[in-house]
């Protein structure tokens, strides 16, 4: 059985989370087969990986801060995307909306607008939730325990550790891909990493390993490390800080870990998409109010090829039935359109979500009707007001198709 130092015992105690004590105490890690090592060695691993830590750690804007707001959307961001990506909408996010209630407050256009580019749009809605609910419920102010920052919506596991040790210096692991890919390694883990149910393996190992004086650092050290030399693809084992600790290394086994079953690949689903102008030269454009994918976004008018197309089905709604005789016909019908067909060519568009492929055939047409059915949010917008619209990646890519068959 493993057994937690009284420290750490006495902090959670103190913390109020004994139940949570109580869970931690009762996975005993050789049952997985994994030995954690003795005292001694855990203390000059954390050692080996802080001082290459200090040494080499990336100079990262929200590293420069202990607000726990900013170290919260940027732990938010990163969760699906990559540093680089993440640092100017992480800037812009911070000027827009530089704090708790700024961001209870904002319209859902202001907050899709900022996510513009970034996906998984549910996070920023979350967010929204989680701001409103500190409103509420911590006097607008960030809450400081564990517990707490755990029951704010759209905080997981994950989060809440990062949020807790980097802003907050609680002892608590922040288990996230990159970290149990190291952690496999290091130990030779034969548990699938990409199985929710074998988190709390990784978890229960973190317990241990972390550095209590220095959590944050602790765990960023690890989310650095896996990240470059202990990436996925092309790692480098011998460039590792912590080589002389990690069983794969040193066994030879870096192929084998971590352990993971390929992903499913995503379903495809094929949509006919419809750039229709006006005489002004403006485009139809339409806001998806349903609950679900790209929800609140406006987008160019989507059919799903195949749906069975009659007043009820939505656009973004996955239809019951398989007939299709016309979509240009169902479109006028839908739409209430008159719509002159142009026979011009335009690349596929695709874009891949994490379950669905979409395959976007663009169609244009020209339109001289100046009414538009009331049972749809729909827009004649001109081109330069499209910034003003949230637009999702799809509907930029559809954009962009157009403009390029336009100028070819
Ligand atoms: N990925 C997730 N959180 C991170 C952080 N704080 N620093 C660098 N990469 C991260």
């Amino acid at each position: 059985m493993i057994k937690l130092s009284i420290n750490k015992i006495g902090e959670l105690a103190n913390a109020g989370s004994l139940s949570l004590c109580y869970t931690k105490l009762m996975l005993d890690l050789n049952e997985y087969g994994i030995e954690m090592w003795p005292e001694e060695k855990i203390q000059a691993f954390r050692k080996a990986l802080l001082d290459w830590y200090d040494d080499n750690k990336r100079d990262l804007p929200w590293r420069r801060t202990r607000d726990p707001y900013a170290i919260w959307v940027s732990e938010i961001m990163l969760q699906q995307t990559r540093v680089d990506t993440v640092i100017p909408y992480y800037e812009r996010f911070l000027h827009h909306l530089s704090s708790i209630s700024d961001l209870a407050q904002a319209p859902e256009e202001v907050i899709l607008k900022l996510w513009e580019g970034l996906g998984y749009y549910s996070r920023v809605r979350n967010m929204q939730k989680a701001a409103q609910q500190m409103v509420k419920d911590f006097d607008g102010q960030f809450p400081t325990t564990h517990a707490a920052i755990s029951s704010l919506k759209g905080i997981g596991p994950y989060t809440a550790g990062a949020i807790s040790s980097i802003a907050f210096n609680l002892p608590e692991p922040a288990v996230d891909g990159n970290v149990m890919r190291v952690l496999s390694r290091l130990f030779e883990v034969d548990y699938d990493i990409g199985l929710p149910a074998n988190r709390k393996i990784f978890q229960a190992m973190m317990e241990l390993l972390i550095d209590p004086e220095r959590p944050g650092d602790f765990n960023q050290a690890l989310m650095d490390l896996g990240s470059d030399i202990e990436s996925p693809v092309n790692p480098r084992p011998q460039d590792s800080p912590v080589k002389s600790f990690s069983a794969a290394y040193l066994n030879g086994t870096m192929d084998k870990y971590p352990i993971k079953a390929p992903k499913k690949k995503p379903i495809p689903v094929a949509y006919q998409g419809f750039l229709i102008r006006n005489k002004e030269n403006q485009f139809l454009l339409e806001k998806n109010n349903e609950a679900g994918l790209l929800s609140g976004f406006w987008s160019f008018p989507l059919l799903e090829k195949g749906a069975v197309v009659n007043k009820q089905v939505s656009l973004f709604e996955v239809a019951e039935e398989v007939v299709q005789p016309d979509i240009r016909q169902s479109f006028t019908e839908l739409y209430g359109l008159t719509v002159d067909w142009q026979e011009q060519e335009f690349d596929t568009v695709q874009h891949i979500f994490s379950h669905r492929k979409w395959q976007i055939e663009l169609i244009e047409g020209i339109s001289d009707s100046s009414t538009l059915p009331d049972s749809k949010e729909l827009k004649w917008v001109s081109v330069e007001d499209f910034p003003t619209y949230p637009f999702a990646k799809p509907q930029q890519k559809m954009w962009e198709s157009f403009v390029k068959a336009k100028e070819s």
